[in-house]
């Protein structure tokens, strides 16, 4: 379910912003759903709720592609979990973001673009520290998310992290909420962004991923559609074999 609001923001001018949002829970969050709708409240900023469009799991990579192709700021949006994005989320990278489209020979499809995250934690701030319980600072589990962007050629905006969803008061709640609309709004006026370099380059080499290894994968998903094909088949011969017989007894 994807909600486009009216054009006419820098936001849109620049190219327009595709927020992605991803929860698993919307009915017990407290960060996230304000968020969602503050994103749905800025002009010119396109917003999917993921688990409300895909409730299935079947993601319509056309129409992400689509989105995407005509963002030029890419914003994630979800709870930290397990260290890392919630399960639909990181289907969506693994669905959406494909060789020859958004890395590798002619993958360009997002070269250019701005991708930034906006985060979640559970946790306070100094928990995310070497002498505290998760023993590391929470940059360390950024890089997944660098260079996923990078591979794609995408610039990476610093993220915005909310720390302590559970516990932090009202106002931290509101002023956070407020600072993430701000943003979106004024996109890509901010303050610090031209001190941000552009991406790195990372091209892959053609031959660190032959052709061979695509035709295996195809090979392999055509011997599993055969297969399949001749599984049900077979079960409907066996099944009009008994119905016939059930005819004839
Ligand atoms: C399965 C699961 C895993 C989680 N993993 C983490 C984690 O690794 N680190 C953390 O700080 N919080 C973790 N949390 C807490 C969520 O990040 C936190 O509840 C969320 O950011 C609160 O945002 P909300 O009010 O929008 O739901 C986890 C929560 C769940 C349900």
């Amino acid at each position: 379910m994807t909600t486009t609001t009216s054009p006419g923001t820098p936001a849109e001018e620049a190219g327009g912003i595709y927020v992605i949002a991803a929860h698993p829970h919307w009915r017990d969050s407290r960060v996230n759903r304000r968020m969602l709708a503050a994103a749905r409240a800025v002009p010119g900023v396109e917003v999917n709720d993921l688990y409300g469009s895909y409730p299935d799991f079947a993601i319509d990579v056309e129409a992400e592609q689509a989105r995407l192709a005509k963002a030029r700021l890419i914003v994630l949006v979800h709870p930290i979990q397990w260290y890392s994005m919630p399960a639909l989320q990181k289907l969506w990278v693994d669905d959406v973001l494909t060789y020859g489209w958004a890395y590798g020979p002619g993958g360009t499809a997002l070269q250019g673009k701005d991708f930034w995250l906006v985060a979640t934690t559970g946790s306070p701030e100094p928990s995310y520290h070497p002498q505290s319980y998760h023993r590391y600072f929470f940059d360390a589990f950024l890089p997944p998310y660098e260079q996923t962007a990078a591979l794609c050629g995408m610039r990476f905006l610093p993220p915005l992290i909310f720390y302590g969803a559970r516990s932090a008061d009202e106002a931290e709640v509101t002023a956070h909420v407020e600072t993430y609309a701000q943003r979106l709004g004024s996109y890509p006026d901010w303050p610090e962004i031209e001190e941000i370099d552009a991406c790195v380059a990372c091209p892959v080499p053609e031959a660190d991923r032959p052709a061979e290894s695509d035709d295996v994968s195809k090979a392999v998903s055509s011997a599993f559609h055969s297969a399949m094909t001749r599984g049900i088949a077979s079960m409907s011969a066996a099944n009009e074999n008994s119905s016939n017989q059930e005819g004839t007894a």
